[in-house]
């Protein structure tokens, strides 16, 4: 079986973690900014999809691609500053992207598991989308 190199058909493999945003409020809005513009180019090159899910305090992200790009980038973003107490939620195999590297996001948003918004990977979702995620510490 052969893959493509932004993995667009045959398996992908899918990695999702939480982590505990660093970013102080007076900060917020301009390194989400920061966050969302480079993510977005920056997985689009990799091929590379995902979402990623803001709380005032957390951030969830669920990256999709080949292996060794997702495992590469999940590395990088470990090491970001802005969060921390990084927790490896689920990793492997899936046999379908949510959605195609380029393709033209839904008008309206499913949020499916509190997590995919059918969005940009950078693309943050309201804080009320978080409500099934268990609390940390609880
Ligand atoms: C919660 C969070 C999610 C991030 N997601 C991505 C991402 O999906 N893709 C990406 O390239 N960078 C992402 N970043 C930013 C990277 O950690 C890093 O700052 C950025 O890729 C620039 O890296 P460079 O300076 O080595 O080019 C994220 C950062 C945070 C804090």
């Amino acid at each position: 079986m052969t893959e493509t190199a932004a993995g667009n058909s045959g398996p992908v493999f899918r990695l999702i973690y939480r982590s505990r945003s660093r970013i102080g409020a007076a900060e917020r809005k301009y390194q989400l900014g920061k966050i969302f513009s480079v993510a977005r180019s920056s997985n689009k090159k990799l091929g590379v999809t995902g979402a990623l899910l803001i709380t005032d305090d957390e951030f969830v992200q669920a990256l999709e691609g080949p292996e060794p790009v997702v495992r590469q980038l999940y590395l990088k973003i470990s090491k970001d500053k802005r969060h921390e107490h990084l927790e490896l939620l689920e990793s492997g195999d899936v046999s379908t992207r949510r959605r195609q590297p380029g393709s033209t996001p839904p008008r309206k948003a499913v949020p499916a598991h509190g997590l995919d918004t059918g969005r940009d990977p950078a693309a943050g979702v309201s804080a009320s989308s978080a409500g099934s995620l268990p609390r940390r510490g609880s």
